[in-house]
């Protein structure tokens, strides 16, 4: 099929490279020349394991152009729109300028018969609006809503093998177009046995809204137990394995640390928190303040902690932060917890280094006070204390007789729980999780 995708940033770069590798001739659109010029030149301008390896692929067998032109959206018989939904500045709401930007300029290049499939995040209630201007300018197009669940770090894992699809259709027959449109485009996965469940358009935006939020409500459960196993001597990791045991539980999302970042579960659950608010459902939502609250909670107490380590003084001490991305494999650094951690020790007098193996260029981006390091031996000399805060590999590997030789003082901090306090206590370090004894 001939499909465009409007919209080159994390979702969109994937999802075409994606659509070009279940066979379809794609045409990927944003209107920022850099990244158009970057992608076309089979360089991806993010951190994405497996993306540069399929695109180079994809570009070779020629499925694949991008453009910065909407027109050459134009001959694409289904087009993904997936353009970015930021926070609002100084509000909870979402941002929309961008989707609404997009789907106008794509009204002048639709063609009879076309489908538009909404993949942003978007406030319940936005795709029936959009439905409603497509249908005023071209009565025989189709809009659906379907939801995008990738990972960063697992998004092309998760782009061409999702555990499910949703897709939100109109009524009737333009429905039943759109479905089956979609399920051409996505025949391979469906092959494989993915499951797909046909919705209305206010339950697809809302399995988005919804699974976020348990996400993060899951995360924040289990850093709320954490703030109670620090007053009681109690392990909230050995805890979260005993809960996880149960399978209506789970064990994953239960890793208690510094909390949850990242462009989506934060903007995600504000978005739909002022959106209930709009629609007279506010009470509905008001955990999900608690869930934020708790979440925000989390870096302060990494502040409290670190400064306990290093016997109740930051002035002048010499801090290494391990990991500036939001998570490990990523170079991400949006509302990173620890980027936030690292400034506010900062902000408090100490003089703090940064080290991550992709996310040095953006953080120095957004906190350029902070000193920055890419190797991970300078960054730990003569440090008075480490904080691991993002679980990279190559810090969870870390020897601690090796660190030891490095630093001033034995101080670390492991901000997710991923070290052994054994072998670290053993190799004469201070060594203090979170939520743990
Ligand atoms: C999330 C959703 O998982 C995905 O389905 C949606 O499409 C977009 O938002 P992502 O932002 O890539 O994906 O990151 P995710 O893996 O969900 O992690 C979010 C944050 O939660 C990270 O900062 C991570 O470190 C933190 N986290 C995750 C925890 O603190 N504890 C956990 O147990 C799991």
């Amino acid at each position: 099929m001939r499909v465009s995708v409007i919209g080159c940033g994390y979702l969109g770069a994937v999802h075409a490279a994606c659509m070009a590798k279940l066979g379809h001739e794609v045409v990927g659109i944003d209107v920022d020349p850099w990244k158009i010029g970057e992608l076309q030149a089979g360089r991806v301008p993010f951190f994405e394991p497996g993306l540069p390896e399929l695109l180079e692929e994809v570009l070779a067998a020629g499925r694949l152009k991008f453009s910065t032109e909407m027109a050459d959206a134009q001959g694409a018989q289904v087009h993904f729109l997936c353009v970015g939904t930021p926070q609002r500045k100084g509000e909870y709401a979402a941002d929309l300028r961008h989707v609404d930007g997009a789907f106008a300029a794509l009204l002048d290049s639709l063609e009879p018969g076309n489908v538009v499939v909404g993949k942003s995040t978007v406030p319940v209630g936005t795709a029936a609006r959009l439905a409603e201007d497509l249908a005023g300018r071209h009565p025989d197009a189709v809009l659906a809503w379907n939801p995008e669940f990738l990972r960063e770090g697992f998004a092309v894992k998760d782009t061409l093998a999702p555990d499910r699809f949703v897709y939100g259709v109109p009524d009737g027959g333009p429905g039943e177009r759109a479905t089956a449109v979609l399920d051409e485009v996505y025949s391979a996965p469906l092959a494989l046995g993915t499951r797909r469940l046909v919705t209305d358009y206010a339950t697809a935006e809302l399995v988005k809204s919804a699974a976020n939020s348990f996400l993060a409500t899951k995360i924040s459960f289990i850093n709320a137990m954490a703030e109670v196993c620090e007053v009681t001597g109690a392990d909230v990791t050995v805890l979260a394995d005993a809960i996880g045991m149960d399978e209506r539980i789970g064990r994953r999302f239960l890793n208690a640390g510094i909390g949850f970042g990242g462009g989506c579960l934060p903007k995600d659950i504000r978005a739909f928190m002022a959106r209930a608010g709009e629609l007279g459902a506010d009470q509905a939502l008001t955990f999900l303040r608690e869930v934020d609250d708790i979440n925000v909670r989390r870096r302060m107490r990494a502040v409290e902690l670190t400064r306990t380590l290093l016997d109740g003084s930051l002035l002048g001490k010499r801090i290494t932060v391990l990991g500036a991305a939001f998570k490990p494999d990523s170079d991400d650094v949006r509302d990173s917890p620890a980027l936030n951690i690292a400034a506010q020790l900062q902000l408090q007098g100490a003089a703090v280094t940064v080290t991550d193996p992709q996310a040095i260029d953006g953080a120095q981006v957004r906190f350029p006070e902070l000193t920055y390091e890419r190797d991970l031996d300078e960054a730990i000399t003569e440090a008075d204390a480490l904080l691991l805060l993002t679980e990279w590999d190559e810090y969870k590997g870390l020897a601690p007789e090796h660190a030891a030789r490095l630093v001033r003082t034995r101080n670390i901090l492991d901000g997710r729980n991923v070290l052994d306090s054994r072998a670290w206590r053993a190799a004469g370090w201070n060594y203090k999780g979170v939520g743990r004894s």
